[in-house]
């Protein structure tokens, strides 16, 4: 199978880069930072360094005529996309639009598409489901679901088969520290550098921490097949921070030096989203619990 993946160059798009060439997928990546560096890892890959929003992307597609556009490509950090929406729902609404136009220039070629939980903003219920109402708490929760309503409705129109995801909050190899699942990245560098962790609140606010081998096996089962529906990809379970810190104690092996601060306004208590949707209609089911996945990721920043 021929897979153009956007964002390839990213945390979650060197994961699946990683995953469809050990399968021996043909992998093509755009990613707007390949631009200016040459990331080793793409070496077997065809690379164009173009942005997505460009009116070359579309050409790349018609040139390259993938079975399967994956589009991870996006401006993901929230404090940007409050201090500049216009840069975030270009990159993220219009840049989204421009995939879909790309995909629907290339005959039968499929998508997938990851949002993201942020969209939910703050639980009626917990575990959230993907009925749940819409009510992003910014700029990027809005960027992040406008385009599923775009595939949606292109899909209607055009009929191009797609997956959406609504990813919990990431981690693994390979993460930058300023992504959504920022907080086990700072863990890491703090444990890695013995250096001061610093907890905003009282340590009990929760979250659905997913490990990126989970997201590459979602991606993977959909790359096969497409759902036309849209899954929430989480391991259905709470973890508070103060829960986190002692297992990364535990795998680390040894006590983190702490600080306490007020709790950040805007910060979302409690939040996990389910899973068995995804299990009932695509057979997907987390793998990797937390104590695991902090340790796998941890050895692999030691190395
Ligand atoms: N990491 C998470 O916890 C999480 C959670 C929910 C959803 N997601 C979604 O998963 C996707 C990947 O996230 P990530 O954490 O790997 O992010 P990342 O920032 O590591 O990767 C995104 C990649 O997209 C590229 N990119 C950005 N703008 C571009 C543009 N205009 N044209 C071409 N390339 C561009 C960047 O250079 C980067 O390499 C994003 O769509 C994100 O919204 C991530």
């Amino acid at each position: 199978m021929k897979v153009l993946l956007t964002g390839g160059a990213g945390f979650i798009g060197r994961n699946l880069v990683e995953a469809y060439l050990k399968r021996g997928d043909q992998v093509v990546v755009v990613d707007s930072k390949a631009a200016h560096t040459e990331f080793e890892w793409l070496s077997d890959c065809k690379v164009y360094g173009v942005d997505i929003r460009d009116e070359a992307f579309v050409d790349i597609v018609k040139k390259e005529k993938p079975d399967l556009i994956n589009h991870h490509a996006a401006q993901i950090d929230v404090q940007s996309a409050i201090a500049d929406p216009i840069k975030d729902a270009s990159i993220n609404i219009l840049g989204t639009i421009n995939v879909l136009e790309a995909c629907r220039s290339v005959p039968g070629c499929r998508l997938i598409y990851p949002s993201s939980a942020a969209i939910y903003g703050t639980p009626d219920y917990l575990g959230v489901d993907e009925l749940h109402p819409i009510r992003p708490l910014s700029m990027y929760g809005i960027s992040k679901y406008n385009p599923e309503e775009y595939i949606r409705t292109y899909s209607n129109l055009y009929g191009i088969r797609y997956t959406i995801f609504r990813y919990a909050n990431v981690y693994g190899r390979y993460q930058d520290p300023k992504g959504e699942g920022g907080v086990i990245c700072v863990l890491m560098n703090s444990a890695l550098k013995k250096q001061l962790f610093t907890m905003f609140g009282d340590g009990k606010q929760t979250r659905d921490f997913i490990h990126v081998d989970d997201i590459v096996s979602a991606n993977l089962l959909a790359s096969d097949e497409s759902f036309n529906d849209v899954f929430n990809i989480s391991t259905g379970k709470a973890t508070s921070l103060i829960e986190t810190v002692q297992y990364m104690e535990g795998v680390a092996g040894f006590e983190l030096e702490k600080q306490i601060k007020e709790e950040r306004k805007g910060d979302i208590k409690h939040s996990y989203l389910t899973n068995e949707k995804a299990l009932a209609k695509m057979g997907w089911a987390p793998r990797i619990d937390i104590k695991k996945g902090l340790g796998e990721t941890y050895s692999f920043y030691r190395s």
